[in-house]
């Protein structure tokens, strides 16, 4: 799981920092209904609507980050999984999360680096 601060004695701090959720008021999960008709659809499906979330969060000026470490580790330790309190429908799983809240300090532009993702021009 990803931290937001490093090593700190200020206890609210580093109780977020080992929050999944980073202390957001608001998490999201977006799910799908198990199937094997399209083997792997449901993660596009579910990506899109998570990143609508997120550009709909960030017009809002709030802060967003998606939540996936959160349910994999549920995923790998059962006792962690506390998928029944989302009260979905029998065939249907979260397959991400997104944590929004108000951004702690100001958010602001940053410089992207446009080589991260390698391009085939063909
Ligand atoms: C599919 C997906 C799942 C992610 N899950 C998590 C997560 O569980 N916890 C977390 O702190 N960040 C999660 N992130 C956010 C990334 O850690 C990162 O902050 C985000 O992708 C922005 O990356 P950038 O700083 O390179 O723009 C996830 C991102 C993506 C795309």
């Amino acid at each position: 799981m990803k931290k937001i601060v490093g090593d700190t004695h200020n206890v609210e701090l580093s109780q977020k920092a080992f929050d999944p959720f980073y202390g957001a008021p608001t998490v999201i999960f977006v799910s799908h209904r198990k199937q094997d008709l399209q083997p792997g659809i449901e993660f596009s499906n579910v990506a899109c609507v998570t990143y609508s979330m997120h550009l709909a969060a960030t017009n809002l000026g709030l802060g967003s980050v998606f939540i996936w470490g959160a349910l994999e580790s549920m995923r790998e330790i059962p006792e962690l999984d506390n998928t029944a309190v989302l009260n979905l429908p029998d065939d249907f799983e979260p397959l991400i999360g997104i944590a929004i809240g108000h951004p702690a300090t100001e958010l602001s532009a940053r410089d992207l680096k446009t080589d991260k993702i390698s391009i085939n021009y063909l």
